[in-house]
Formats: structure tokens, C-alpha cells, sequence
């Protein structure tokens, strides 16, 4: 349009294209919001189980269709990636690098996530307007958004004025000023964007409300599918038209990190374009929160090369997961999945896209081969969930499976069945695509050590992500980069008795962390120096010598297996777990490196799947508790060396607290109620738990500058209901008192407000009144207040246990009118393996013999509950 030689016609046409185009657009942005609502309307009412799911997911799946070919909430379809980012590490790049870093320090590609800005908001550092596009950098809670706007200025926003694109990411590239050299596809998007902003902020707020609130009462209106197909045709030609004849602008001078359009093309870092080039046949996703999935993953790629194939682990979150389809086009592939189920059977974190994807029913997967393992615990209701729902859906969408799914049970022992399903695994992997079994012995080894001549200031000393983090504290805080938080009180809850059960208060002033009463304070621990450098001592290590592991594979993008480089001493303290028990994996390894026959032939057993072998590693290191360290110990002539160690040990996990403070009334604290872990294992040493041990250390002392603990915030689903009026009930024996705590507090305060407070009832259980009653005093005053009702079980003061559940029974009739006629809601926090799962079948019987059920009415009347989140559950083993 620009160009020499166009007509005054061809102006004038392209004059009018661009006013309807900026129509349609307007159009177009009015509509998205109302398009998320009728989503997230329709996902529901599929989720409850909508007797018309099939038209609904239909439905919601042409809308989003449309939605996709106009480019507006649309996953990227161009995946490029520099560096791997599990759900535990993030150390070899910063997520976004910050200006006052050295000029010419990055200028890289990274992925942020980005929303769209639906009403203005304006503080004295920042402002956003409405219809702005901006990088969502942060969730750091529910109410409030870490974002840096198109003037590339960063801050919190409220998290009602964004809205976020659907798990679409974006690529920035960020240019130290010197060099001046942006590029210009990127200036001309960001041209493009403040096009947007400045459309979007002539529309009016009022029609905004509106639109939200009419959103949720039809479901699908006919005009919006014609519409949108209507929209979709005009905005495919516009962008392809716009795109191809703008100007670029000249490059913009300073360090810029500006959203880029989405483009449809994947690029050579897709999984499968990186499979194709690298010869792998087979890909491992995992999704994993605490590594073991992770780790499964890991072994099963590494394992393909014994048997001549190449695999490659990949994580969902980070890879278009459209793309499996094409997997067919690669020679005798397969897809694996090893999938940790969590809370109420949902997927992690890192699986969340992906499973929403499944469900979607857009796939069509035929030719795609795949095998799952899905990891759980049977302790909780909805055993390994998610793994029965990927093998399930793949299958639904076409793919062939290969082999019967695996569930590891972690309360049993998830390394057994691990390893019978892969014994079954791999034969039938051999046989599905007709190969000889040959094994081939190969190197196991991953990494390789490197001993680095490097300056203090450049190792890391603990750090979870970014390099001298500590020093230099910078919100917004989250797993990759915690918060330090000083500890400022600390006392003892326990009134008597041998156990310990410890109260901490966390200052979070300055760290701009929010938090609601029910969700979790996540703790990085540091692991006990005794037996660090027990380490040192029995391998003949300095442990202060500076390492790097790097990785052998070079198309692998996880560089280290931990921040690199850094001392032995740091890997073991901070970033290596010491203290549970090793795998079979670890133990062939280990013979490896055994000289004495004896020894070696124990380790070799172990790992071998004969029923012996199996129940050997059964009793000497799971039922006898040995960790690594105890193997050394305990096996003389085993010396590997400390680099493959620290290769062979998972990574130390953050332990979670449900929060045990209220905001409202302790906006600048978090509380934690821990008890410490402590045990004697049958070999006769004395287990101390990490964290617990750790935090039981943290008394602040007058004469000493205050104990520091990294922490993040982790939101929950553990939440009271909106009304103070609504009635509750509370279940929490022992430490699941902790966010019981806090719900009190905040009851408490709204009656202290002149706010109408319904019934606060709490269940508690504990072994002895005199003992371990926790925060009797507490509870006591919100009683003599008129808040709280309370009811104790004391099991060990008599002959016969008192447990919460026989205090459930006797209330029977109450808790029926609570929930079957007053709409309250009923909470149960605390021990997964017995408690919750009697609360919940008490909680059924209740149901049925008040509320005239037969038992399957009065299982479904729960499971609505739960649905409804008015029965939720906060619990652990
Ligand atoms: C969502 C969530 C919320 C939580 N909230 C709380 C809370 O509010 N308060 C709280 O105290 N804890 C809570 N926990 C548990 C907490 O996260 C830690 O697991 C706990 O504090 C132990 O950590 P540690 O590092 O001290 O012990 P670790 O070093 O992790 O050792 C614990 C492990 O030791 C083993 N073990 C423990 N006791 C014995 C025994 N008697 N015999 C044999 N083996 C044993 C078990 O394998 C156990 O997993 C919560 C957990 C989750 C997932
Ligand atoms: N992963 C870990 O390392 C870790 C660490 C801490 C706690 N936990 C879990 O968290 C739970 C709470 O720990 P805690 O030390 O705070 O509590 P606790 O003192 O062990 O138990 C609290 C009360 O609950 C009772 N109880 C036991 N079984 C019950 C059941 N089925 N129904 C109802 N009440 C029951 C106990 O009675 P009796 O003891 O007299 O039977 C006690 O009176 C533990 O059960 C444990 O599973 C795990
Ligand atoms: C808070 C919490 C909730 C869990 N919820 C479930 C569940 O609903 N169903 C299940 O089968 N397993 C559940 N598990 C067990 C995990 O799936 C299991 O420990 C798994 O090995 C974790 O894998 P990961 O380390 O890869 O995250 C839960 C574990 C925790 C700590």
C-alpha cells in the first residue's frame, strides 16, 4: 500500500478495508471476553456432567475454532526455545531478563504469556488501558497479576482488569540498547498492538459489565458461530493482506521486549521437527510436580537406547501438543506418558494444557502409538485419575495403544510397579513395531563433570533459578524465584509429650505476596550439614570443590541437572535429596562401582525383577529406610564417585504448609503449624524429616540477625464460601487444624465488622488435651466471642480411642441440616491415608440415613457437593 506505483484507487480501497477491518476488530474485542465466558460456562456444565456434554463440547469446540482462525486467543503455533524448563528448574536463563542488567548482557528468545487488558488501571508507577496487550508475567495470586505493559514497564494489576490468552505464549526478544537491532517483524506487531490499545480504550465500561453478565446466562447464541465464521474469513485475508504490505518502522533504540503475533508455522525446535533431525523415535512426556514422573520419564528415554531406539523427554507445558498427530509421521514412533495424578484427580500443573486439550476432542489421532504410566497413591479418592484418563482418551481419539497402562501406587511401592510395567513395556514395544530384542550396553551416564575455574560470584550457593537471587531480591516471587522470608516468632504448640509441633510466622512485608486463608505456603528446605558431609567423608571428597555437571546428550535442552556451577557441598544441602530411599536404578549404578563380590551381588539382586530381587529391595532399603548414605555405609567397598552421586539423586522438592494465618488479619505473615518429623528406622539410626528438622532451628534470637526461609505462595482451592453468612464445617485432627486456624481468624474479624456470621463449627482430634491440643487458647476466645463452636476427640485419654469421625456420627442430624438444608459447606483437612477417607464415607452414611438416600443417592448428593466445592478436601500423607 506504501509502495511506489499504487494507485489512488488501490488507496482508497485499502482506506475502506482498514475501516471495516478496525470494526470488525472492535467487534472482535467485545466479543472475546463474552466468547472466555461462554468457554468457561460450557467447560463447566461439561464438567458437572451436562446431560448434553457431547453438542456442548461441540459447540464450544466450533467457537473456539473460529476464535483460532482470528488469531485471538490461540495457542502460538510457533514453538522456539532456547533452554528446557521443567516444573523445577529455571536457573540457565532468567525468565526476563531486567533492564538494569549489563547492556549486552542477553538478547535471546523466551516465552512469556500475555493478556489482554479489559480495564484500565492506573497506579503511580504504571498504567494499562483497556484493550491493551501486555506480558503476563506473574499469577501472583487470585486477585492480583504480575504484568509489564507496551511501554515495558512492569507491575501489579488488579486480576480482574486482564484477561489472559488462552496458553498461548509469545516470544520476546530482548536487545540491549547498544546494538539498536530489534527485530522489525516484531515492531511492526507491536505497531499493531498499540492499534489495539488505542481501539480498546474508546469502548465504554459499562457495555463491558454488561456483555460479562449477559455471558453467563444463554449458552450459545446461533449469531455468535455466524458471526464469528463470518469475522473469520475477513480477519484471516486481513492479516495475511495487512502483514504483507506495512512498512517496517525503523528499529526502536533500548532494551525491548514487545509481544510478536502468533504465527501458524512450527518451527525447527517442535518436538517432532527435533525428533526428525535427531533420529528419535519415541517421546516421553511426563507431568510431574515433585520429579517422579519426571524421573521416570527420564529413565524410560535413556533405557531406549539399550534397546536401539532414541527417545526424547518432553514436557506438555512446553510443547504444542497439536503436534502429536504428525508423530505418525515418523518411522515406528511412539508416544509415552507418565502422569502423576493430584488433588481431586486432577492433572499437574505442567499437564494442565495438555488435558484440557484432550478433552477438547479436537485431536484425531490415528496412527499416533502411545503407552501410559500413571503415577497416584491409593490413599487418595480418585486413584491415579489421570493416567486412566490419558489412556483412555488417547485411545477414544484414535491412537493404538501399544501396551496395558501402569499405575504406581506411592503408597505401596511405586518402584515395583514401575518396573513390572516396564518389564512388560519394552517386549511389547520390540514387538509392536517387529525389532529383535538386542540389547546393547551402553553407557548410562547422562552428564559429565566439569571442574570450572570460576570466579565465587558466578556459582550459585543455593539459588533456585537465578544467579546471586538472594542478594538481590526481585518480586514477583513464585517457585523459580522465592521469596527470602524472616522468620519472626517461632514457639512451641506442644504443651507436653515427646513430639513437636512448631508455630513460625514468615514476615512477607516488602514481597508484595498475597495470600487467602486455604492456601499453601511452599518451604525450601536445606539438608542436614551432619550428614552432607558424612558424603565428604566416605568418598574422600572436598566438598568445597567447584563443579559443573553438563550435559553428554547436546540435543537434550536441560543443560544441568541442577544450577551450575556450584560447590559439592551446595548440590547436597540445597539442591540434591539426600534422604530418601534410592531406586533399583540408582543400586545398578552403584554395583558398578562395588568392589566386593558380596556387596555387589546384594545391589545386583535387588535390581533384578525376580520376586526375590523385588522383595530384597522391599525389605533392605524401603521397610529398613536406607537412603544413599546409608548404602555407603553400610556397603564399605561401594565408592562412586561424588559426581555420580549427585547425578543419581532426585532433586530436593519444597515442602508444602497449608497456611495457618488469616490475610485479612495477618496481611504481612504467613503462619505455618508443623510437626516435626522425627523416627527411628529398624536399622536403629534416627531419621530427622528436612524441612521440619530445618524450620525447627529458626527460633529468632535476640542477639542474631533473623533466620531467613525461601518461600513461595501456593494458590488452593481451599477457600470459604463467599457469604460469611453460610454455615461451615470444619474437620482438622491434628496439624489439619492448620487452615482451620485461619478460617476462625477471619470469621472472627467479620463478626468484629458488624458482619451476619453463620455457623463455625470445628472438628479437632488430638492425642491428649494436656498435650497437644493445638491453640486451645485461640479456639477458646473465638468460643467466649460467639463465633466458634467447637468439638474435641481426645484419642489417648481413654481406654477406648475418640476419634473426629465418632463425633461425625453423633452429630449426624446437624451436619445433615447444615448441608442438605442450609447450603453450608464442609471442609477436611489433615491425614489422607485414614481420616479424610473415614470423614468421607461417614459424611455419605450421614447423608443417606438423614437425608432418606439410598447409599448411591447419597454418594451422588457428595460428589454434587464436591463439585459445588462445598466439600473440599486439604490433605497429605
Ligand atoms: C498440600 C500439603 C499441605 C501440608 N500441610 C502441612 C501442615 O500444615 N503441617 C504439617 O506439619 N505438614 C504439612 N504437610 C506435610 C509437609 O509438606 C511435609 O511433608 C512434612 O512437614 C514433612 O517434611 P520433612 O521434610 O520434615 O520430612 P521428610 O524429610 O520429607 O520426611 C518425611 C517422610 O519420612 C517418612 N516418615 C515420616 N514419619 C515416618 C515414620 N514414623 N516412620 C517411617 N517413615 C516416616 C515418610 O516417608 C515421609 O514422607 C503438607 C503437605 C501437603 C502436600
Ligand atoms: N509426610 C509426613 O512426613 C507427615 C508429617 C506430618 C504429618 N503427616 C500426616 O499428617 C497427619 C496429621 O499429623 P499430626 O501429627 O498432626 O496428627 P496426629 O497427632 O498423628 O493425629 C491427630 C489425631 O488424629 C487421630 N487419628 C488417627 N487416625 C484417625 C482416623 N482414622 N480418623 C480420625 N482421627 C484419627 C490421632 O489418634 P491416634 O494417634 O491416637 O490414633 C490423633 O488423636 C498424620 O496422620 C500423618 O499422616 C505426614
Ligand atoms: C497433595 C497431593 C495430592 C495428591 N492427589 C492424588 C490423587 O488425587 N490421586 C492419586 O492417585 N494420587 C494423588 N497424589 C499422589 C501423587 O500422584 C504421587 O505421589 C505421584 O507419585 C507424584 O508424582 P510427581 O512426583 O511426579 O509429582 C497426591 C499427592 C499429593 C502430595
Amino acid at each position: 500500500m506504501y509502495q511506489a506505483g499504487v494507485s489512488i484507487k488501490d488507496l482508497s480501497a485499502s482506506i475502506n478495508l482498514q475501516k471495516e477491518h478496525k470494526i470488525l476488530e472492535e467487534e472482535l474485542i467485545a466479543r472475546w471476553s463474552k466468547a472466555e465466558k461462554l468457554f468457561e460456562v460450557g467447560r463447566e456444565m461439561i464438567n458437572s456432567g451436562h446431560p448434553h456434554s457431547v453438542e456442548i463440547i461441540s459447540y464450544n469446540n466450533s467457537l473456539l475454532n473460529s476464535w483460532k482462525q482470528l488469531h485471538i486467543g490461540e495457542p502460538d503455533g510457533e514453538w522456539e526455545k532456547g533452554i528446557h524448563l521443567g516444573p523445577n528448574e529455571r536457573w540457565e536463563e532468567e525468565f526476563c531478563e531486567h533492564k538494569e542488567h549489563g547492556l549486552s548482557e542477553r538478547a535471546e528468545m523466551c516465552e512469556v504469556k500475555r493478556a489482554m487488558v479489559i480495564n484500565d488501571f492506573t497506579r503511580p508507577s504504571m498504567t494499562i488501558s483497556e484493550g491493551e496487550v501486555c506480558f503476563l508475567l506473574n499469577k501472583t495470586n487470585l486477585d492480583w497479576f504480575y504484568v509489564r505493559n507496551q511501554s515495558g514497564i512492569d507491575g501489579y494489576v488488579p486480576a480482574n482488569n486482564i484477561k489472559e490468552f488462552n496458553s498461548s505464549h509469545v516470544h520476546v526478544r530482548q536487545t540491549p540498547e547498544l546494538n539498536g537491532v530489534t527485530e522489525t517483524r516484531q515492531e511492526s506487531y507491536r505497531d499493531d498492538f498499540n492499534e489495539l490499545r488505542m481501539r480498546g480504550s474508546t469502548r465504554d465500561h459499562s457495555k463491558m459489565d454488561e456483555e460479562v453478565q449477559a455471558a453467563v446466562a444463554p449458552m450459545f447464541g446461533v449469531l455468535d458461530i455466524v458471526l464469528l465464521a463470518g469475522m473469520a474469513g475477513f480477519g484471516i485475508y486481513w492479516v495475511y493482506f495487512r502483514g504483507s504490505s506495512k512498512p517496517q518502522p525503523p528499529p526502536s533504540k533500548g532494551y525491548t521486549m514487545q509481544p510478536t503475533l502468533i504465527t501458524l508455522k512450527a518451527n525447527e525446535s517442535s518436538y517432532i521437527t527435533k525428533m526428525k533431525a535427531s533420529g528419535r523415535n519415541i517421546v516421553v512426556f511426563y507431568g510431574s510436580q515433585t520429579g517422579t514422573a519426571e524421573e521416570f520419564a527420564g529413565r524410560l528415554a535413556k533405557e531406549a537406547a539399550r534397546y536401539g531406539m532414541k527417545a526424547l523427554v518432553a514436557d506438555p507445558e512446553e510443547c504444542e501438543m497439536e503436534e502429536l498427530s504428525k508423530l505418525s509421521e515418523i518411522n515406528n514412533s511412539l508416544a509415552v506418558f507418565c502422569m502423576a495424578t493430584y488433588g481431586e484427580g486432577d492433572p499437574t500443573d505442567n499437564a494442565q494444557a495438555f488435558y484440557e486439550w484432550l478433552q477438547s476432542g479436537e485431536a484425531e489421532l490415528s496412527g499416533v502409538n502411545f503407552a501410559v504410566f500413571g503415577l497416584g497413591n491409593k490413599t487418595y479418592e480418585h486413584f491415579n485419575a489421570m493416567g486412566k484418563y490419558v489412556d483412555k482418551r488417547m485411545e477414544e481419539l484414535g491412537a493404538t495403544r501399544v501396551v496395558e497402562a501402569g499405575v504406581g501406587d506411592d503408597d505401596g511401592n511405586m518402584e515395583e510397579d514401575f518396573l513390572t510395567w516396564k518389564d512388560k513395556f519394552w517386549p511389547a514395544v520390540l514387538d509392536f513395531f517387529g525389532l529383535e530384542m538386542n540389547l546393547q550396553e551402553i553407557s548410562m551416564r547422562q552428564y559429565r563433570l566439569v571442574l570450572p575455574d570460576v570466579v565465587p560470584e558466578k556459582m550459585f550457593t543455593g539459588e533456585i533459578a537465578r544467579l546471586r537471587a538472594y542478594q538481590t531480591q526481585r518480586p514477583p516471587f513464585d517457585a523459580k524465584n522465592p521469596f527470602l522470608a524472616q522468620v519472626i516468632a517461632w514457639r512451641e504448640l506442644h504443651k507436653g509429650g515427646e513430639r513437636s509441633c512448631m508455630h513460625v510466622e514468615l514476615d512477607i512485608s516488602n514481597s508484595k505476596l498475597r495470600y487467602d486463608a486455604g492456601d499453601h505456603v511452599a518451604v525450601y528446605p536445606v539438608n542436614d550439614p551432619v550428614l552432607v558431609n558424612r558424603f565428604g567423608e566416605l568418598l574422600s571428597v572436598d566438598l568445597d570443590t567447584p563443579i559443573s555437571l553438563v550435559n553428554i546428550d547436546e540435543d537434550s535442552s536441560k543443560k544441568h541437572p541442577f544450577p551450575c556451577p556450584c560447590t559439592f557441598r551446595t548440590a547436597l544441602s540445597y539442591y540434591l535429596d539426600i534422604t530418601s530411599n534410592p531406586r533399583t536404578h540408582v543400586l545398578k549404578e552403584l554395583a558398578e562401582h562395588t568392589t566386593d563380590p558380596e556387596e555387589k551381588e546384594k545391589l545386583l539382586k535387588m535390581t533384578s525383577s525376580s520376586p526375590e530381587g523385588k522383595e530384597l529391595y522391599q525389605q533392605w532399603v524401603l521397610q529398613d529406610n536406607r537412603s544413599l548414605l546409608h548404602i555407603l555405609e553400610d556397603l564399605p567397598s561401594c565408592k562412586p564417585s561424588l559426581d555420580l552421586v549427585c547425578e543419581l539423586l532426585t532433586r530436593l522438592q519444597s515442602r508444602y504448609y497449608s497456611i495457618s494465618s488469616s490475610s485479612k488479619l495477618h496481611p504481612e505473615s504467613v503462619h505455618i503449624t508443623a510437626v516435626l518429623v522425627n523416627y527411628k528406622t529398624p536399622t536403629g539410626r534416627v531419621n530427622n524429616g528436612v524441612a521440619t528438622t530445618w524450620l525447627a532451628a529458626k527460633k529468632p534470637l535476640s542477639d542474631q540477625p533473623p533466620h531467613q526461609v525461601p518461600i513461595f505462595i501456593r494458590k488452593s482451592q481451599f477457600r470459604l464460601p463467599a457469604r460469611p453468612q453460610t454455615p461451615i464445617i470444619m474437620i482438622g485432627p491434628g496439624t489439619g487444624v492448620a487452615p482451620f486456624r485461619g478460617f476462625v481468624q477471619e470469621r472472627l474479624k467479620m463478626k468484629n465488622e458488624g458482619k451476619p456470621v453463620g455457623d463455625t463449627v470445628l472438628f479437632f482430634g488430638c492425642r491428649n488435651r494436656a498435650e497437644d491440643f493445638l491453640y486451645e487458647e485461640e479456639f477458646q476466645e473465638a468460643i467466649n466471642e460467639g463465633v466458634l463452636t467447637l468439638h474435641t476427640a481426645f484419642s489417648r485419654e481413654t481406654d477406648k480411642k475418640v476419634y473426629v469421625t465418632h463425633l461425625l456420627k453423633e452429630h449426624g442430624e446437624y451436619i445433615w441440616r447444615i448441608l442438605g438444608q442450609e447450603n453450608g459447606h464442609i471442609y477436611v483437612c489433615g491425614d489422607a491415608r485414614n481420616m479424610a477417607r473415614d470423614v468421607h464415607n461417614i459424611i455419605i452414611e450421614t447423608c443417606s440415613n438423614y437425608g432418606q438416600m439410598s447409599a448411591s443417592e447419597a454418594q451422588a448428593f457428595v460428589k454434587k457437593l464436591e463439585t459445588q466445592r462445598r466439600y473440599s478436601a486439604d490433605v497429605w500423607s
